[in-house]
């Protein structure tokens, strides 16, 4: 069994990059390491499979590798710069012990940042952005012949990567990403997204139902349907029309024994029709993440969401009434341009008045090209950021402990994922409102659904007992 995060991953979870692969002689060795979004775990998993089909061997021992790929992103300043902090450090070993080691970047930062990486400083002999993954093998070929750096960051408005069967290298053997659209249309103001991964596309439908099929056929337990915005994902064919309600309704269909999450999703696009997805269908989770960025209406404005604070919270009433008992987790930015401390004020208050299970919470770090840049001001002092955020998470700490309270004494069904970071004596896994839960290992094994009481808490964590022998 692995030890298993026990958080979901997110721009911010840059400490511990995931790597690739099973080892193999005589070929030319990869090393993969993945920064970044789910989607970027997502994309390194087409990569692997791309560079496996054209021969290519993948290792997870850095040293061994003739090849170093940075799966990058380009969310935040801070995310860049430990991207770059490793490739220096990577260039200065190829420099001292290893010339003919290739360094690529791949991704956001590939998009972003392709002349600055090759030209000014020559750090990489590859750059290939997220639609140009197929390419990425002639591209490798391409550098070793020349000993000139190779790129192709040409963003696509079709690439889906349908076809491409992903080398899950890194997997719990559990819970699996199944990509279902790329891209982004929406033009927040504070977001890069939409210039590093272009323009929405959706996948197949039976593309994804087929992946799905087959992951459940594996023993896959668990699907995340992955895409920036996957509430707009539409996918229309000889005339019909696939919308995502749909999709997860049909994702639903495979098995009973395969449950069903998404991430991440736009509250201007959570339909009614979803939220009736998630009542009917047991195995579709009891939990949406669903992004407000901002507790005032002006900023929300500001920030181009294109919904106010009283139409979100009137969102949240619905879904609420339609799906009994659902949980729910948000993303939040403190500090954006020209935030006061009544608009910060209003953050805090809508999160009292939700009171999310869950939040990932950041202070704004202003993105070249976006319209904040070119718009505003970025004009909250950083301490001010600093301060703001601590507060948002010091609040959402409390509620999350809360919240995570009212389970202890209930029974909660628990996919187990595997051991739990701290002990080998005990598993971890989640509920369907998406809660890790840590109890004693007995003979429980991965992809097991374990009834568990619950009996104590962090914000973080639950603890308990299962009530049956596995
Ligand atoms: N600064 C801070 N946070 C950002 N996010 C996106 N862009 C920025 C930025 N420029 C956050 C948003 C988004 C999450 C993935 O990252 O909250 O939902
Ligand atoms: Fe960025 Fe907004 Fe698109 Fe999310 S919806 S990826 S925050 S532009």
């Amino acid at each position: 069994m692995q030890p298993i995060l026990d958080i979901p991953i997110l721009e911010d979870d840059l400490d511990a990059p995931r790597t690739a692969g099973a080892e193999s002689a005589g070929r030319r060795l990869v090393f993969l390491e993945t920064y970044g979004c789910q989607m970027n775990v997502s994309d390194s998993e087409i990569v692997a499979s791309v560079l496996q089909s054209a021969g290519y061997g993948l290792t997870h021992d850095e040293r061994a590798a003739d090849v170093v790929l940075l799966n990058t992103c380009a969310i935040r300043d801070n995310a860049e710069q430990k991207v770059r902090r490793r490739l220096e450090e990577l260039r200065a070993r190829k420099r001292r012990h290893r010339p003919d080691l290739t360094l690529g970047v791949l991704g956001c930062m590939a998009e972003r940042l392709r002349h600055k990486l090759l030209e000014e400083e020559q750090l990489v002999d590859l750059v290939v952005g997220p639609d140009a993954y197929r390419d990425i093998a002639r591209l490798l070929d391409e550098t070793s012949d020349s000993g000139q750096a190779a790129v192709n960051v040409l963003l696509s408005r079709e690439e889906t990567y349908a076809d491409i069967q992903p080398v899950r290298y890194d997997t719990n053997g559990v819970s699996a990403f199944v990509s279902i659209m790329r891209g982004c249309d929406n033009m927040c103001a504070f977001c890069v997204v939409p210039f590093t991964r272009g323009r929405e596309r959706s996948r197949p439908v039976d593309s994804i139902v087929a992946e799905c099929t087959e992951l459940a056929a594996m023993g896959y337990r668990e699907v995340t349907l992955l895409g920036q915005n996957v509430n707009s994902y539409r996918f229309t064919d000889a005339g019909t029309s696939v919308d995502f309600a749909e999709l997860v309704y049909r994702v639903s269909l495979v098995s009973p024994e395969l449950r069903v999450r998404y991430s991440t999703s736009h509250p201007k696009d959570c339909s009614d029709a979803l939220l009736h997805v998630h009542r009917e269908r047991p195995n579709v989770c009891n939990y949406i993440h669903l992004p407000v960025q901002h507790g005032n209406s002006d900023v929300l404005e500001r920030m181009r969401r294109t919904y106010g604070r009283e139409e979100y919270l009137a969102l949240v009433e619905r879904a609420r009434s339609i799906v009994p008992g659902l949980s729910l987790s948000t993303d939040i930015i403190a500090g954006f341009c020209g935030e006061t401390e009544d608009e910060h004020r209003d953050t805090l208050s809508l999160m009292e008045t939700v009171r999310y299970d869950h939040a990932y919470m950041f202070a704004y770090s202003e993105r070249p090209d976006t319209y904040a840049a070119r718009k505003y001001v970025d004009d909250v002092p950083e301490d001010v950021k600093k301060r703001r955020l601590t507060e948002i998470i010091e609040l959402q700490t409390r509620i999350s402990l809360e919240t995570n309270r009212v389970d202890v004494g209930g029974v909660h069904d628990v996919l187990v994922e595997g051991f739990s970071r701290r002990s080998e004596t005990q598993v971890a896994g989640r509920t369907d409102t998406n809660k890790m839960v840590v109890f004693d290992r007995g003979s429980w094994r991965p992809g097991d659904m374990a009834r568990v009481r619950i009996t104590g808490c962090t914000s973080a964590t639950l603890f308990g007992e299962a009530v049956e022998a596995a």
